[in-house]
């Protein structure tokens, strides 16, 4: 519908037995209980978007296209969306190169939109999150300052799990992820009235 807020909730990491998609797919469900959202997953590790490595600026880029069916896909579905939930994982104190690949290629579909964060790790991906938020910047985003930083007890329990997981294990961080959903959908309601 019109007026419905759209999410994309973007899986991050595209390793071999990742962990990521369970917080992924747990947000998501979250988001989609919310009334008047859609929610979306955006999995990299499905999309398979090729490295970075097309010529000229994605910058310039004013109608979509950027030279390759993939790219060009995911530029639609990122430019559909009015808010994201970027799910990373914590690689030697960064986010991933998939999550980098997928933020440097497109660029006007990123623009003016809100952003959050859930992380998982040692500091619950506090590091690669930080990170993200100055990058967001620079794509023009909006990145909030709620986020979901899974502490270790949750991170070892839904490890166990295939995904879906059990969203009861995501109970401790229950009310952070409301926050951070409250204050995303604030920010992509102002900004999608502005855009
Ligand atoms: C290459 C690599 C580097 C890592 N570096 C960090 C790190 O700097 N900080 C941290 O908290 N965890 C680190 N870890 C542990 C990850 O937090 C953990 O493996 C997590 O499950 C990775 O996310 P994923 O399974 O969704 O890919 C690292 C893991 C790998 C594979």
């Amino acid at each position: 519908m019109e007026n419905n807020i759209k999410i994309g909730v973007i899986i991050g990491s595209i390793r071999e037995g990742r962990f990521g998609d369970k917080p992924g797919r747990w947000i998501l469900g979250e988001a989609k209980k919310i009334a008047g959202v859609e929610a979306e997953l955006i999995d990299l590790k499905e999309i398979k978007l090729p490295t970075y490595a097309t010529g000229g600026y994605p910058s310039a880029v004013q109608d979509g296209n950027y030279g390759n069916d993939k790219l060009n896909a995911f530029a639609k579905s990122i430019g559909s969306a009015d808010a994201f939930i970027i799910v990373s994982p914590e690689y030697n104190h960064g986010y991933s190169s998939a999550l980098k690949d997928a933020l440097d290629s497109i660029y006007k579909e990123w623009n003016n939109k809100p952003v959050a964060f859930i992380g998982y790790g040692s500091v619950g991906g506090g590091r690669a999150i930080e990170q993200l938020r100055e990058v967001a910047v620079e794509l023009q985003m909006a990145p909030i300052r709620n986020a979901v930083h899974l502490p270790s007890d949750v991170y070892m329990a839904v490890m166990k799990e295939t995904a879906p997981a059990d969203p009861e294990l995501f109970k401790p961080v229950a009310e952070k992820a409301t926050g951070m959903l409250t204050q995303l959908l604030w920010w992509a309601k102002a900004l999608k009235a502005v855009r």
